[in-house]
């Protein structure tokens, strides 16, 4: 099969590289031709463990090619459409025009038997209405609906061995059904389970599991406010309700919440469009949730404000910790930068640092100090935050670290840390939902 995949962000990069690795022909196209150039240098445009090694496999056996040119499409029959489904500026709702851009610009070249293969996530009913947009250009041409669960930093093993398939469809798509097994054949033929349905339940899948899981982290965030208020501890209420099967610990950190290029604007997308549907009150919880989120990085910044004394006026704060989540360059909504950037803000001098993300926060917060290492960051600071959990923020020792600030007061904003550790080194440590 040769395959192209239209959109080469995240999503779309990560698994044109991973259909290349099982064999495929692919060429990845894209509208921005310095990521084209990018990846066809075999450089990732963001950091994810594996991709490196992915695409240099690719590139050297000539299974991996990316353009910006979309008449390359005429010589495929599969087409994956990867493109993002970002926020709309002032609103809630999903904003679907590069879906609809790479669709109409695609259905030039479809051929009759194309099979089009939606992965972005998208509001339910776009499906039902693109495959109307194929009919009446290309009655040949099928669309399956086959939603992609990926996490950042796990992007490659995901791709290459997800939990499930989910393929939505119309009725008489079995040969497009048969083609699409055909690329997932080393998934299938290991068990992974593969759901066959319609088109707006494969939609919701994609976006039910998202708000699941922002509703488990507000959940756990909802508990440290109360654990905040009654002297308990979080962690250990996590770990203690963790250990019921029907509950699991996963997804229960509590701390500064989630943010990322997906949970945020995919539940603010499915409220608009419940909201849309007349389902609105279905969904009125998720606002909760969202506010429940926000509120951590407000709490955080009182954290700070505390242990400076009770004012962040010319204090010195180090900031460690800027990607959404550790093992990831990605700033988009990440609650570290925002809290960063709120310090600073409120009259904080703000050294901020991260291994990976700081070239893409000082893209956005170019007033914020970068440093690259821990050691220039926490020099002679007032205050310490962790704000991501990298896992070398996890090994710093506290008894290095007291020698160079200027007062020792951390603040763990992922409950990271070893409180016990850090208070015998003489540290003031604070947490979210911790005494
Ligand atoms: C998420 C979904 O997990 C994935 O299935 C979907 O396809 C895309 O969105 P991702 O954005 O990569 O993936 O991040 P994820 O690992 O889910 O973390 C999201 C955010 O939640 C991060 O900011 C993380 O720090 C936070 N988080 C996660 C918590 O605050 N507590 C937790 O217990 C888990």
């Amino acid at each position: 099969m040769r395959i192209s995949v239209i959109g080469c962000g995240y999503l779309g990069a990560v698994h044109a590289a991973c259909m290349a690795h099982l064999g495929h022909e692919v060429v990845g196209v894209d509208v921005n031709a310095g990521k084209i150039e990018s990846l066809s240098a075999g450089l990732a445009p963001f950091f994810e463990p594996d991709m490196p090694a992915l695409l240099a496999e690719g590139l050297d056996s000539s299974r991996l090619t990316f353009t910006t040119d979309m008449a390359i499409t005429a010589t495929c029959n599969v087409h994956f459409i990867a493109v993002g489904t970002p926020q709309k500026k002032g609103e809630n709702g999903a904003d679907l025009r590069f879906v609809e851009a790479a669709l109409e610009d695609l259905l030039r070249y479809l051929k009759p038997g194309d099979i089009v293969v939606g992965k972005s996530t998208v509001p339910v009913g776009t499906a039902e209405r693109l495959s109307a947009m194929i009919r009446t250009n290309m009655p040949d041409a099928t669309l399956i609906w086959n939603p992609e669960f990926l996490r950042e930093g796990f992007a490659v093993a995901d791709t290459l061995n997800p939990d499930r398939l989910v393929y939505g469809t119309r009725t008489g798509s079995e040969t497009a059904v048969e083609i699409l097994d055909g690329i997932y054949g080393a998934a299938l033929e290991r068990g992974t389970p593969r759901i066959l349905t319609d088109f707006a339940t494969a939609e919701l899948v994609k976006v039910a599991a998202n708000a699941f899981l922002a509703t488990k982290i507000s959940f756990i965030n909802a508990m440290a406010e109360v654990c905040e208020a009654s002297g308990a501890d979080v962690s250990q209420l996590a770990d203690a309700i963790g250990y019921d099967p029907r509950i699991g610990r996963k997804f229960l950190n509590a701390g500064l919440g989630f943010g990322g290029g997906c949970l945020p604007k995919d539940i603010r997308a499915f409220m608009a469009r419940a909201g849309e549907l007349g389902a609105d009150q279905a969904l009125t919880f998720l606002r909760e949730v969202d506010s429940i989120n926000m509120r951590r990085r407000a709490r955080t910044i009182d954290l700070a404000r505390e242990v400076c004394g009770g004012t962040l006026l010319g204090k010195r704060i180090a900031v460690l910790g800027l990607a959404f989540k550790p093992n990831s360059d990605d700033v988009r909504d990440s609650p570290a930068l925002s809290v960063a950037a709120q310090l600073q803000l409120q009259g904080a001098s703000v050294v901020a640092s991260d291994p990976k993300a700081v070239a893409n926060s000082a893209k956005r917060f170019p007033e914020l100090e970068f440093t690259e290492t821990v050691i220039e960051a926490v020099k002679r600071a007032d205050a310490v935050m962790v704000l991501t959990e990298w896992q070398e923020y996890i090994d710093l020792s506290p008894s290095e670290l007291r020698g160079l600030v200027a007062s020792p007061n951390i603040v763990d904003g992922r409950n990271c840390l070893d409180p016990t550790k850090w208070r015998a080194e003489g540290w003031i440590y604070r947490a979210l939902g911790r005494p």
